[in-house]
């Protein structure tokens, strides 16, 4: 499996059987590299509806006959505005797809689609292919019930937000990276606007701190796992 990190929490996974986006947020996010029409994909996954998630999942999906995985209302809006292929999930619930499984957790936050429109309760993501385990909290705050998303999966990579503000800062992504326990933790959503601003090298260092390993992924670069 082939993680690409295109900066904010857009994660692009490729296995050896399909091509899965999640939260492919393009238009707007300075630190991807690549444009809505050159993406390749079978699958879109979105944790929430807002802007910076949702990005140009319209588009891709038309263009690739995606089907969007996401919470049941919002799926169910995606597909009111004409994406074809729509799977509605909601939190606590899996599914296995042809690529793997995907689970939904909880995540505090909020949820509203670009228009202001509500759409349903906001996600994580535990997606597990070829014998690995990604854990892509979404946006949120700390949760004690990571411990307990920690305690069930054996997660390989765990992507957290640091940038503070909408979000987890860097000392509370360090206290979800002891939660969850993931053999990597990966630090996203942060530098893409002024007010989500953080130093990745910070989260690593305190992260390794409390003996844990991180990695940060430079934009649009490929990890092999
Ligand atoms: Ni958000
Ligand atoms: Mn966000």
């Amino acid at each position: 499996m082939k993680l690409i990190y295109h900066g904010h929490t857009f994660l692009e996974i490729e296995t050896g059987k399909q091509r899965i986006l999640i939260d492919p947020f393009i238009t707007g996010n300075i630190h991807c590299k690549i444009k809505p029409a050159d993406i390749k994909c079978d699958y879109i996954i979105l944790t929430h509806a807002h802007g910076d998630h949702y990005g140009d999942v319209l588009q891709i999906a038309e263009k690739n006959d995606a089907t969007v995985i996401g919470i049941f209302e919002l799926v169910n809006i995606l597909s009111s505005k004409g994406v074809k292929k729509i799977h509605p999930m909601n939190i606590g619930g899996g599914f296995n797809f042809p690529f793997g499984r995907v689970k939904l957790t909880i995540a505090h936050h909020s949820s509203s689609t670009p228009e202001g429109v509500y759409a349903g309760d906001p996600a994580g993501v535990l997606l597990t292919s070829e014998g690995k385990t990604i854990y892509h909290s979404g946006d949120t705050g700390l949760f004690y019930d990571m411990k307990l998303i920690g305690e069930m999966n054996r997660i390989d990579y765990a992507f957290l937000p640091i940038g503070d503000d909408f979000t987890m800062g860097i000392d509370d992504a360090v206290k979800a990276a002891e939660f969850v326990n993931a053999e990597y933790v990966v630090p996203i959503h942060y530098d893409t606007f002024d007010i989500i601003k953080a130093n990745p090298l910070e989260f690593k260092k305190k992260v390794e701190s409390i003996g844990k390993k991180c990695i940060v992924m430079e934009f649009g670069k490929t990890l092999e796992c």
